[in-house]
This record gives C-alpha cells, structure tokens and sequence, in this order.
C-alpha cells in the first residue's frame, strides 16, 4: 500500500496487520509508522484506503494486533474496529493475537 508518493513510503514497515477477507482468499497488508512520524494521520490514511480497496468488494476489514500492543487495540478502536476474537499462536508460539473487525 502506497500512500501519498514515496515519500510515505517510509512509513510502511510491519507489526501493525490488517487483514482483507476474502472468500477462499485474503490479502495481507502489512503496517507500520515510524515513531518519528507518528501521529501525524499516516495510519488513519493508511486504513481508509485498505478500508477502500475492501468494502469494494467485501463485506469485512479484519484486522489483527499482539494482544500487548496497547497503541495498536486503541489505534484501531478509535478508527471503529471492534474485537471480535483472538488467536493464541497466529504469529508467534505463546502469544495472542487478537482478531478485529470493521463492516462497510
Ligand atoms: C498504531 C499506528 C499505526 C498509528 O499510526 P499513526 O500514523 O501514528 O496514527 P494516526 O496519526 O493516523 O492516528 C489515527 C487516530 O488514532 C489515534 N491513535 C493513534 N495512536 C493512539 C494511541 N496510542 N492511543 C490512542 N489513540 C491513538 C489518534 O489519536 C488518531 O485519532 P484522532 O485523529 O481522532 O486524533 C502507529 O503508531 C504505529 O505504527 N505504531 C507502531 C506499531 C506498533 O505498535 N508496533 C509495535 C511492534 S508490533
């Protein structure tokens, strides 16, 4: 995901995961803001155009964060997410991942 030229480029790294569900498929983005650009609307633009590319086709955005990530669960809450489950082991042995959701 590309979000405002290559200059935001920098932006995208990983930790941060947003899910597009599909039927027998999903597409994966992977998300993160550098601390130093944090804050500044990256992410919430980041999410409205996964937000975009999904509901244009599907119902759901899912979306998923490590259980600890405290500023990841209220990033995605204050964008409207809602928790809808969690998955012990999805990323790594012995930690939760817990599973949110967003409907178009
Ligand atoms: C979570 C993350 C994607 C947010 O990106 P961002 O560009 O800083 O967020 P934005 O500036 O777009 O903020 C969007 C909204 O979320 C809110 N928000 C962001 N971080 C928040 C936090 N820690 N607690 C509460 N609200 C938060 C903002 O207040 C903003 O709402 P507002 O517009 O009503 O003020 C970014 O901080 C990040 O990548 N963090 C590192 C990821 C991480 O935790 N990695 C750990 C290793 S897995």
């Amino acid at each position: 995901m590309n979000v405002g030229g290559s200059g935001f480029a920098k932006a995208r790294t990983r930790c941060v995961r947003t899910h597009v569900a599909h039927a027998m498929t999903a597409q994966h983005y992977l998300v993160h803001v550098r601390s130093e650009l944090a804050g500044r609307g990256i992410g919430r633009t980041l999410i409205e155009q996964a937000r975009t590319e999904t509901f244009a086709r599907r119902r759901w955005l899912f979306v998923s964060a490590d259980a600890g990530n405290r500023t990841a669960l209220a990033f995605y809450r204050k964008l409207g997410f809602r928790r809808v489950g969690r998955l012990p082991d999805l990323v790594r042995e012995g930690q939760i991942e817990i599973l949110l959701r967003q409907g178009r």
